[in-house]
């Protein structure tokens, strides 16, 4: 069943899931797969920071939005203005969403086979309880590969490449950042099970007091 660990603030949810990374990456953890979105950038900021042996990692990301990896949009963008320039990991495997929805899960789905189970997901929280881009009742949810390509987001951009909830599941470790008040429901919801985020038995949250309704 999922653990859920509550801090008190937002600042405290980012560094709990710096130290989190940096004790897998230093107890050998080798791939990393980043989320995007806006609740991770402080995570990302901290983790820069800490001592940590980056030669020996692979980043991945847990999804992408169908733009160029420079539009103020894209998640590698975030992660790579917050952590990817200043830690210079072995090995960054971009999502290539820019292809397209199906050309840029099909050129991933080669990446992902190459290097799961994955060591470490850390992701994200939507409002309706998504995390990657694999969104309640969404077919996405049920695909049996290692990616999926998303037409019909219900969180703009529409057009997306996320990992499948299999290779999510299949991670050595999964941490579930959420932060805000807005995110409230979707934590009561993942704890009775419900929702995308609520079918990651093995995940890890860290939540501050807020997203934990107090
Ligand atoms: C994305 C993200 C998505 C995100 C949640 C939470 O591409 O949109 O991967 O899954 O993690 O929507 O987003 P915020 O952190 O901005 O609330």
């Amino acid at each position: 069943m999922a653990d859920f660990e509550v801090l008190a603030t937002a600042e405290e949810v980012a560094e709990s899931g710096a130290a989190e990374i940096a004790e897998a990456l230093r107890g050998g953890a080798k791939s990393l797969a980043l989320a995007g979105g806006t609740t991770p950038r402080r995570c990302y900021e901290l983790l820069a920071e800490l001592d940590i042996e980056w030669g020996r990692v692979a980043v991945l990301f847990g999804d992408e939005r169908c733009v160029p990896p420079s539009h103020p949009e894209s998640n590698y963008r975030m992660a790579k203005e917050a952590l990817l320039d200043r830690v210079l990991p072995g090995t960054v495997y971009r999502i290539p969403a820019e292809l397209g929805p199906d050309e840029g899960a099909d050129v991933y789905a080669e990446v992902v086979e190459f290097v799961a189970p994955l060591d470490f997901v850390l992701l994200g929280v939507g409002e309706d309880g998504h995390v990657a881009s694999l969104f309640p009742g969404h077919q996405a949810l049920r695909a049996s590969g290692l990616t999926a390509g998303i037409h019909d987001s219900p969180k703009p951009p529409s057009e997306r490449v996320t990992l499948t909830l299999d290779i999510i599941r299949d991670a050595r470790q999964v941490v579930i950042l959420a932060t805000g008040a807005g995110k409230a429901e979707a934590v009561a919801r993942a704890r009775r099970g419900q929702t995308p985020s609520g079918m990651i038995a093995s995940a890890r949250w860290l939540i501050d007091r807020a997203a934990a309704g107090q």
